[in-house]
């Protein structure tokens, strides 16, 4: 009786996951004394950098607290466009190219919209929000295309898969695999879209928690005319709770479309977020500052969770160059014989009895089952060696 489309719409696992773990941990606490340990959440756990929040302030005295512009107001596309040529090395680009959105969620499901009713496809594994949300609500025919197990490319099977489909979702650096494909790679799968009339989303929420002096390497920068970028400021400014990211492309006809989208279902973004957003990204000193000190402190966690996971005999384990997630392959540590279900929760289940959350690659599509996302935005450095401690007990 009721729309189909958001019939067919799940709630993110994680989310399911989460609720899991608010019930568990009162009985966990009783039984051990101990805490949950979460790693299941992209949540971050740094406070919005004070520059934001004073220039959030600054908005409101200033009275930016009307209707507003639907798809952005000037001075925040402006900013835009400014960040994108000094961060992204996009050139060439006007406020008219840009939209402001909800987050990254309504960028997403602002371009998903555009692809309704169409085939699309993406690398597995995949965000979980685009398989179990966007997919659905747009009624997409989304394929997935595997990446190696060391998260390489096969060119051959994204060039197959090129064939007959409307556009590709590229999430760099990648959530859940921390992968960040680089200059080289990117240029290929642009190169694979524009042999193929398929139009390219790029998802670069992740773009600069990125370690070692490596740098994300932005489509967009490229001539090819049919890439629709989507940013956010909730992971690299601490600001997931504001609401607020943006989108731009070079195909002038598809601003005028995502502009109708967002004026039907939000009527543009509220005004002195944008105004605190602008800051944030135009603001280059305070914002490096505040970056690099998160940046430090992810990678600091990171190192310490490698050391940890490496030393767990017979697990696989991907460095992640990017993002915050590890996504181990424990197929070495699940018994045989286990049923498909059982064993796609093994470790997952074994991890929550021991009050250690995490996410199952089941999550991320249908060819990473075996994996296990961990995500330390929220893990401090005790809250990772007490996980060390528990997964020797576990899996030694
Ligand atoms: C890959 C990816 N894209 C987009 C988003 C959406 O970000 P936002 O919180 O800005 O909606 C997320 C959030 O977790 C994400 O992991």
């Amino acid at each position: 009786m009721f729309s189909q489309s958001l019939e067919n719409v799940r709630m993110s696992p994680i989310v399911t996951i989460s609720e899991e773990v608010r019930k568990r941990s009162k009985e966990f606490k009783e039984r051990t004394g101990k805490d949950f340990l979460l790693f299941q959440r992209g949540e971050v756990d740094f406070a919005t950098p004070q520059y934001i929040k004073d220039a959030a302030t600054k908005g409101l005295e200033l009275g930016l607290t009307k209707y507003p512009k639907s798809g952005g107001e000037a001075f925040f596309k402006e900013a835009v466009v400014k960040k994108l040529e000094y961060y992204n090395n996009v050139k060439g680009l006007t406020p008219d190219n840009v939209i402001a959105t909800y987050g990254g969620q309504e960028g997403l499901e602002l371009t998903f919209k555009l692809f309704e009713g169409k085939k699309g496809a993406g690398f597995a594994p995949c965000w979980s929000c685009v398989l179990e949300n966007f997919v659905p609500y747009c009624n997409i025919d989304f394929m997935e295309v595997p990446l190696e197990p060391d998260f390489t490319v096969n060119y051959e099977k994204l060039e197959d898969m090129m064939k007959g489909i409307s556009f590709f979702y590229l999430n760099n650096p990648q959530n859940p695999s921390g992968k960040l494909f680089n200059e080289e790679e990117i240029v290929r799968i642009t190169g694979l879209c524009e042999k193929y009339g398929v139009y390219l989303i790029t998802d670069e929420s992740y773009e600069s928690i990125v370690y070692d002096g490596d740098k994300v390497f932005s489509a967009l920068s490229l001539p090819y005319k049919n890439i629709i970028s989507i940013y956010t400021l909730s992971k690299t400014y601490s600001m997931t709770g504001w609401r607020i990211g943006y989108l731009a492309t070079r195909n002038e006809a598809i601003p005028r479309l995502m502009l109708l989208g967002n004026y039907t279902q939000t009527a543009g973004v509220t005004t002195f977020i944008q105004f605190a957003a602008a800051e944030a990204l135009n603001n280059r000193t305070e914002s490096e500052k505040a970056i690099s000190e998160m940046v430090n402190e992810y990678k600091i966690r990171r190192d310490a969770l490698y050391e940890i996971l490496k030393g767990i005999p017979g697990l696989k384990v991907y460095m992640p160059h990017a993002g915050f997630y590890f996504f181990p392959d424990f197929s070495g540590l699940i018994p045989g014989g286990l049923g498909e279900e059982e064993q796609k929760l093994y470790a997952y289940q074994k991890m929550m009895d021991a009050g250690i959350a995490t996410v199952y690659g089941a999550c991320f599509g249908h060819h990473f089952n075996n994996n296990v996302r961990f995500s330390y935005s929220a893990t401090n450095l005790s809250v990772i060696k007490e996980a060390g401690e528990r997964l020797k007990i576990l899996f030694n």
